[in-house]
């Protein structure tokens, strides 16, 4: 068995920017990767991160907006909160909204407290890459052509370009933080990971606009015409979202037909109209639900988007990302201070179980919440149907609350998996006892 070094007594002198080798290589300077190196480094564990884009570019990417309470105590535990304590606004609720009439959850009484803060997430990126830098850590932006080798053995490393020099990283593990699209999970062989995939017929117009509030809290609204979202991002920038064509062009939607199609899919009374901002941004989300199986694969650990994508119905991404490496931080830190490997071993079903409940949600509110041009009559009045039990429902509302605010990470999670650990036997079908999880 391969015992994992002593990154600073194995490093030795670099060649251009970087060491010869460290505990943990980190692919990806996304939520998952930061957070995933901020922990590690409280921690006492060396890593290096890997990123492809310029620090410009990753700080200024728009993307999420809601924090889930577990992923809000984790910052704040971990000493990245202070910005968005000052800046992000806490929500207590959100409304549904379907027939022109609004039902609000009541997130915070229906979960003993709990709550959302909306935060944009390249201000999470930007308070992550302050406290990496600023303590020291190494994050190289502008990598290219990196590629993951011997992860199957016992001596992984990262090979990558800096400039025009081809250079390589020796570690104990990898972290594949590097998104969907990234590099990490296309180089486990095809046969050795199965991967659950549903395109959903529609995707998202997003925009920010310049004006205050449109509302106290998010509102989710199901119209005949589609589905759209009011959120947040300060008293002075708003972010709209409206359901579209999958295939939609950004040029085909003028600032006059997003109006209008936002009035007459939010309005709750004949005569109502959004106040007309400035729209200084629009773009167009495809809507994708994927799972990998597993997570591990040898010393190369996948987390966040790399793994998993979740429609963005259940705002649960980004918060996953953050739950997966709180996991995978765990799990490095016992097997550096014990010398176990069996929270490394349990890694991907811990993950996993979270991952899953919140595929599920997200397609439940998707499903709940969109118009979908197969469907007929029937089918229509099935959605209505839920939603108004869902507006009439504690019960209902409390399971929605419960998933949107997130639940506390190591809690019910850990047990989906541990019960999963328990009742897999090994494949010859000898002897049934399993590792204790
Ligand atoms: P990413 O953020 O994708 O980061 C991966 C990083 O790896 C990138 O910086 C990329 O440049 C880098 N990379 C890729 N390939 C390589 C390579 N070969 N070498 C080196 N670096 C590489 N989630 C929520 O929780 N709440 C929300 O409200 C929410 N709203 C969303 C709204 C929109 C419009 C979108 C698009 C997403 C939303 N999400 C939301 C999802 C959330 O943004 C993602 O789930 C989150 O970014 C995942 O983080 P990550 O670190 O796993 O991956
Ligand atoms: C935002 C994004 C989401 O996916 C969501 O469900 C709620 C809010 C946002 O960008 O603010």
């Amino acid at each position: 068995m391969h015992v994992p070094g002593d990154a600073s007594s194995m490093s030795f002198a670099s060649h251009g920017t970087s060491r010869k080798r460290t505990q943990v290589a980190i692919v990806g300077a996304g939520p998952a990767g930061l957070m995933l190196s901020h922990l590690l480094a409280l921690a006492g564990i060396e890593s290096v991160v890997f990123e492809s884009r310029s620090r410009a570019e990753v700080e200024a990417t728009l993307r999420a907006g809601v924090l889930e309470q577990t992923t809000v105590d984790l910052l704040v535990e971990t000493g990245v909160g202070e910005r968005m304590l000052r800046q992000g606004s806490i929500h207590q609720g959100i409304e549904i909204r379907f027939d022109g009439r609004g039902h609000r959850i009541a997130l915070s009484e229906l979960t003993g407290g709990r709550a959302i803060t909306l935060y944009a997430q390249h201000e999470v990126i930007r308070d992550l890459v302050a406290a990496r830098l600023g303590a020291g850590g190494e994050i190289l932006f502008d990598v290219g052509d990196l590629t993951v080798h011997e992860f199957d053995a016992s001596r992984p490393f990262v090979r990558y370009r800096v400039e025009d020099r081809i250079e390589t990283l020796a570690c104990d593990y990898i972290a594949g933080c590097d998104g969907f699209h990234g590099a990490c999970r296309r180089s486990v062989p095809d046969a050795a990971r199965t991967e659950y995939e549903h395109v959903h017929p529609f995707g998202w117009f997003g925009i920010l606009v310049e004006a205050p509030p449109y509302a106290r809290e998010l509102i989710y609204a199901r119209h005949e015409r589609g589905f759209s979202l009011v959120s947040t991002r300060s008293p002075d920038v708003q972010r709209l979202y409206l359901q579209c064509d999958p295939g939609d062009d950004v040029d085909n939607w003028p600032d006059a037909r997003i109006w209008s199609e936002l009035d007459t899919r939010l309005r709750t009374r004949a005569d109502e109209r959004l106040h007309r901002g400035r729209i200084f941004q629009k773009g167009i989300v495809q809507m994708r639900s994927f799972v990998v199986e597993p997570m591990r694969f040898g010393s190369l650990f996948l987390a966040g988007d790399a793994a998993h994508i979740v429609p963005p119905t259940g705002a649960k991404g980004l918060n996953l990302a953050v739950a997966d490496v709180k996991v995978l931080a765990d799990a490095l830190i016992e097997r550096y201070t014990s010398g176990s490997e069996d929270d490394l071993e349990h890694y991907s079903d811990v993950a996993l179980a979270r991952v899953w409940a919140a595929q599920q949600f997200s397609w439940w509110m998707t499903a709940m919440l969109h118009r979908f041009d197969d469907h007929d009559p029937w089918q229509q009045r099935m959605q209505r149907a839920e939603l108004q039990r869902v507006a009439d429902s504690r019960a209902l509302q409390t399971a929605l609350a419960e998933s949107y605010v997130g639940r506390p990470l190591g809690n019910i999670d850990s047990g989906v998996a541990r019960r999963a650990i328990l009742v897999r036997q090994p494949a010859d079908g000898a002897g049934s006892e399993a590792r204790p999880a």
